[in-house]
Parts: structure tokens; sequence; C-alpha cells
């Protein structure tokens, strides 16, 4: 008997790490797919739901995809197209092509935040929630119907760190971009585990991997090198310095825990700090001071995780 299959719901704004999210969740036998939230983050919702019914056409992926919040639950929105350009999703080379006329409306009906909460009513105690963007949907999916808390299993997220900030100096860019919807998630009594950039530092990305991919030698290996290209110049303008990977390690993560180790805290959100405003407060003196709301990775194997991203992006493309 293999390992049984653990049913998903991934909440996004892609984004090229969260495409790469999805290439990989899209491709491992072990997930049933149930459904994709898309929200505002890296661009306004309008742009990342298009980059993700773009990829979905692209790459065949057999998932429903529903637009979802535009806007954070208090405060101006907070892109990363200041990095990242218009789309969010900055590439080298050839950009992934327009959705055809023919699915140019809508790819599911209804918003995200509803369809989330019917696919947890529907199958209670049985849903994983992967969440790479900022929480802003799952936030008002848990206002809006509060007995989904206790019926998730738990929400595997990217976002946060126990040290250093990535868009400001205290705050990682998903939990920035809405503190106060993160606020509401780490306080709803769902099991947390959260991956922050303290953990994503360690699996890092060069032009190594950038030349790797181009070498499969497949049209799609190629687009996709453009966009890793793009993405490791995020770091430096030639690719040499090392850039962390950031929402696939959740991924990762499902196909390898054993690459990762975690420590017992309470995560807290800072919404008042001046200098501090989103970042994840973390209390390892636990239960001493704090009862345990998360499993915070803080070492991995970084190396290992990168060969199996590598790996699978081969059998995906080639
Ligand atoms: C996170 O912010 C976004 O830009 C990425 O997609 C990732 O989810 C990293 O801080
Ligand atoms: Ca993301």
């Amino acid at each position: 008997m293999g390992k049984p299959v653990k049913k998903i719901w991934l909440d996004t704004d892609p984004g090229f790490d969260d495409w790469l999210t999805m290439l990989l969740l899209g491709s491992n036998p072990q997930i049933d797919w149930l459904g994709v939230s898309i929200v505002t983050g890296n661009a306004p919702v309008d742009i990342t739901w298009d980059n993700a019914l773009r990829i979905k056409a692209h790459d065949g992926l057999k998932v429903a995809i529903y637009r979802g919040c535009e806007q954070p639950l208090a405060g101006a929105i907070e892109t990363a197209q200041r990095i990242l350009g218009d789309s969010g999703m900055p590439t080298t080379g050839d950009a992934l092509p327009p959705r055809a006329a023919s699915d140019a409306s809508s790819d599911a009906a209804g918003h995200a935040v509803d369809a989330l909460i019917a696919a947890v009513r529907a199958h209670p105690g049985e849903i994983t929630v992967i969440a790479i963007a900022p929480m802003t949907n799952i936030a008002t999916a848990l206002m809006k119907a509060p007995d989904i808390a206790g019926k998730i299993v738990e929400i595997i997220l990217m976002g946060g760190s126990t040290d250093q900030g990535n868009h400001t100096a205290a705050a990682e860019f998903n939990i920035y971009a809405d503190p106060e919807a993160a606020d509401v998630v780490f306080r709803a009594g769902i099991p947390l585990r959260m991956f922050g950039l303290n953990l994503c530092r360690q699996l890092l990305v060069t032009n190594v991997e950038v030349a790797r991919l181009r070498a499969l030698g497949t049209a799609r290996a190629s687009m996709l090198a453009g966009y890793l290209e793009a993405y490791v110049r995020i770091r430096s303008p030639d690719g040499s310095v090392p850039m962390p990977m950031y929402d696939p390690v959740v991924a990762l993560y499902l196909e390898a825990p054993q690459l990762f180790q975690f420590l017992p805290a309470h995560v807290a959100i800072e919404l008042r700090g001046e200098l501090t405003r989103g970042m994840t407060v973390c209390e390892f003196r636990v239960p001493r001071r704090a009862a345990v709301t998360t499993q915070v990775a803080h070492l991995a194997d970084g190396p290992a995780a990168i060969e199996l991203l590598m790996q699978r992006l081969s059998a995906i493309l080639a």
C-alpha cells in the first residue's frame, strides 16, 4: 500500500514560484486537488487570476480555479509589482500565451471564498489548505463560516519569518500584504505549519538551475527557464547570487517530509508596529509562555530539496 491520498485546496497569487507549486501539486499522484482560490498578492487579482488560467491552459491542469478577494481586510492593496513588474511574473524569454477567446470569461463560476467554504463543508476533517499568498480569501472564509475552522485538517503556509523579512526589514510579503487576515488565520485554532523566509533561504537557486532547465530542450522547459532566469535575477543582475525558492517548498514538503524539521511555537502577527507591521512574532518557549499554535519549519536539507524540485520539473517538462 502507498501513502494515502491527501485532499488539498490551494490558495495562491501567481507569481512564478506559485506556478512551480501548481506544477508539482498537479503531477503528484498522492494528491486529490479539489480547487484553487486566487487572491490579490503579487499583482491585483484580475492579473493573478489571468496568470492562473494561462498556467492551467498551458500545462493542462485539471482543477477548478476561482477568482477571490480584491483587497486586504484593512489598509491599501500592497503588491510585489515594484519588483516583479505589472504581470507579477517576469520572464527573460517568451511569455505564457494569452487565454483563448473561448475561455476569456471565467473558469469556475462563483467566488473563491464561497467555493472554499463549500469544499471544506463537503469534506469535513479531510482538507489540507495550502496557502502561498496573502491570506485574505482564507480569513474571509473563516469570518463568513466559522464552522469550517474545525473542519480543516491543517493549513500549510509559505509566509512569515523567524528572523528577517523581505518586503520590509521585519515582514515577509504574504503576511505584510494582509496582516489582519493572517491574524485571523493564526488565531483560528486550526493546526498550522509555517514555512517562512528563514526556511526558504536554505533552498537556493542560481543560473545553474536555469541552465539545467534549458538543457531539457523542450519548448515548455525553455519557457519555464526564461521565467526562472528572471526570478534568480531578482537577487543579482547576472543570476550568480543564490535566490531563495519560496512557494514550492510546501509542495516539496508534501512529497518528502523527511527533508524538513520543525519546532513548535506560538506565532502572533504584529498589526501595529510602525516598523514591524506584518512581522510573525514566534514564541518558542512553549507551552511555558504560550500555547502551541504552529509547527515552524526551521531546518531543511536545502540541496536535496532543490534536487527534488529539478528532478520533478525534468519529468514534468520532458
Ligand atoms: C512570497 O511572496 C510572493 O512574492 C511569492 O509568491 C511568495 O508567496 C515570498 O515572500
Ligand atoms: Ca505566492
